[in-house]
């Protein structure tokens, strides 16, 4: 959809440039916050649900649907106005939109100078211990202070003081790679962050042309735009060519909505992996914030920065100078999870990622230059440490009510044979409808822990897990949380609790869509450790409270192929927004004719969407359920 009134709407027979899409929504809408407007300051107000900018990720792309005629490579080339088009539709969308109090309808402020597109273009800043280091040097940074767009934005997060934050997960994907003239360490390094040969999206092969020029990309060569896709050796120095470009993806971005005229910043402290969700700890005058975030592939890590400054609520409207007090200085910390099956304790610790550990200077596998080193190739950091390999760390959520925190791990096929059972990842088995062999984690869980003392900055917790996914019929010890056919669920990855203290799970799944299509859930949780020890294929470990269908209930399920993800709410709690992902084009809705894309005449693109719901009566989104609790 265009979000300015001089672009014309989505026509699925003609689709519009590649450079318009500058001013339209991005494809494969994900982690989505509303920040509630002040129509007097025109700031951020965390109370106002009447007007709101809607801020939400486009992580990748459908290239079938979203070029007239699919992707093509005449020539072994993409053409320039495809890769123009596939670069604006990722990175981040800022829109204004507005809703009516009495009718609770929304509508898009089209004409809102709020309205704004971050694409895999957009010149962002660098901040923090890594900003000016010799590893972000490019050739078109020589200094290492800056790089041009985002992408792959899945998880979210949002600052106390007002601002958005994006997440680089599987930014690998784009890069093509050549390691000739490269050194070892860097060799092991791109290794480790799975930087492939060849990118299937093959935007270094454009020839750039005089089109370029007029394109909203305000550079004056335009020609490394595209070259930098491929990291490879050419110069004399890291500053004279792009064998560094693969370091200035995979960070946390902070975008101030309210703020359209300053470059979004990259937060190098947060560290650099496969970022999928970055959650604030409660904001507490006086004392420090925490950052908790995971990394989403098989076997990574679970972290939290914790700031050095204290939390001092005059800083809220302090965009990117409350964003550099913050979220600059502090440290960065992994976690490991341990069980005591004698005593039946489940404890955890935070170690700090520093340098001065003699586990990572001393490092076999890599040489760490210094604590920028470290926070570029925080992977391998953690790996030095001995951290605990998860089932896929998604999205992250903070319990407004005691703090606690939860992590959704989505699944691991690898669980069980590469990465062996431990008791926070303890399941391998097989589907109970398909039969054959064991295949590791398949329906994921959410762990959660708590901090000793509820500080932020504690070095030890305690856990549980919250709930272990399973279909309602499988067998027992799959099935731990005794889930029903109200609320049985696989692979949670979206996550958020809203500030009553409502959890929403969402779920991105291949397993149990035989029989069901991707949903979102409502929980009310009680608190770590209200379970008991259960065993798994004879091993033990820590479980939440069973919930029955009062307390964990399906709240939606989306249409076929869909992934449902990204949820928020205005602060009245009249309307909450979900996102549908990569819709397949079956559903009975959609055009009789499937599309095809060599008929004259096409069915109808499906499109990712951001839905809005409201209550027939106007009242509160699971108001009732919340009512009950109370009164229970
Ligand atoms: Fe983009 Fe980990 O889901
Ligand atoms: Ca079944
Ligand atoms: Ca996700
Ligand atoms: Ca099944």
């Amino acid at each position: 959809d265009s979000i300015n009134p001089a672009y014309a709407a989505w026509d699925d027979q003609n689709v519009p440039s590649g450079p318009s899409f500058q001013f339209r929504s991005g494809d494969c809408h994900d982690g989505m916050s509303f920040f509630g407007l002040n129509n007097s300051t025109g700031r951020y107000d965390s109370s106002a649900s009447e007007q709101g900018l809607l801020v939400m990720n486009h992580e990748y792309i459908n290239p079938t649907f979203l070029h007239p005629k699919g992707p093509t490579k005449p020539n072994g080339r993409r053409p320039e106005d495809e890769v123009i088009r596939e670069v604006n539709a990722h990175g981040v969308s800022v829109v204004h939109i507005k809703k009516d109090k009495t009718n609770q309808k929304v509508e898009i402020v089209q004409n809102s100078i709020f309205n704004r597109r971050i694409t895999g273009s957009t010149i962002m800043d660098f901040n923090g211990p890594v900003a000016g280091n010799p590893l972000l040097a490019t050739q078109y940074s020589p200094v290492g202070l800056k790089t041009r767009g985002t992408h792959n934005n899945c998880g979210n997060g949002y600052t106390p003081w007002g601002t958005y934050l994006t997440t680089e997960e599987n930014f690998n994907q784009y890069f093509s790679r050549d390691d000739i003239g490269r050194d070892a360490n860097s060799i092991v390094a791109l290794d480790r962050y799975k930087i492939p040969a060849a990118s299937s999206y093959k935007w270094h092969t454009v020839k750039a042309t005089e089109d370029s020029r007029t394109n909203d990309i305000k550079d004056l060569n335009i020609q490394d735009i595209y070259d930098r896709w491929l990291t490879k050796v050419s110069g004399a120095e890291a500053k004279d060519d792009f064998r560094n470009t693969t370091n200035t993806f995979g960070w946390i971005v902070e975008i101030d909505p309210f703020n359209g005229s300053h470059t979004p910043v990259k937060r190098t402290a947060l560290g650099r992996f496969a970022h999928e969700d970055c959650r604030a700890s409660r904001a507490i005058a006086g004392q420090p914030l925490a950052f908790y975030m995971g990394d989403d592939s098989q076997g990574e890590y679970i972290y939290k920065f914790v700031s050095d400054a204290l939390w001092d609520a005059k800083d809220i409207n302090g965009g990117y100078t409350a964003g550099d007090k913050y979220m600059n200085s502090g440290k960065l910390y992994v976690a490991k999870f341990n069980f005591d099956t004698a005593t039946e304790k489940s404890t955890g610790e935070w170690v700090e990622l520093n340098i001065n550990n003699p586990l990572i200077s001393a490092y076999a596998k890599y040489k760490f230059a210094d604590q920028a080193d470290v926070l570029v190739n925080t992977r391998l950091a953690a790996d030095a440490v001995g951290a605990t390999k998860m089932d896929r760390p998604e999205w992250v959520a903070v319990n407004p009510k005691n703090g606690e925190v939860y992590v959704t791990l989505t699944n691991n096929s690898s669980r069980g044979t590469a990465h062996p059972l431990d008791s926070a990842n303890p399941r391998n088995y097989a589907d109970a409808d398909k039969g054959g062999s064991p295949k590791g984690n398949i329906n994921g869980h959410i762990i959660r822990f708590k901090e000793t003392g509820d500080v932020v900055t504690a070095s030890t917790f305690t856990w549980d897990i919250f709930l272990f996914g399973a279909e309602q019929d499988s067998i027992q010890d799959v099935n731990l949380s005794k889930l029903g056919a109200d609320n049985d669920f696989s692979s949670p990855d979206g996550m958020w609790f809203d500030p009553r203290g409502v959890l929403w799970i969402q779920t991105d799944d291949g397993s149990y869509t035989d029989e069901t299509n991707c949903m979102m859930l409502a929980a009310l949780p009680g608190q770590v450790g209200d379970g008991q020890v259960k065993t798994t294929a004879g091993l033990p470990t820590p479980t939440g409270a069973e919930l029955d269908n009062t307390k964990l209930r399906r709240f939606l399920t989306g249409p076929a192929g869909c992934e449902i993800t990204g949820v928020t709410m205005t602060p009245d709690y009249k309307a909450i927004f979900i996102n549908i992902q990569h819709p397949g084009n079956n559903w009975s809705a959609n055009h009789p004719s499937a599309l095809n894309l060599s008929k004259a005449v096409l069915g109808s693109r499906p499109r990712s969407a951001t839905l809005v719901i409201t209550r027939v009566d106007g009242g509160a989104i699971a108001g009732e359920a919340l009512e009950t609790t109370k009164a229970s």
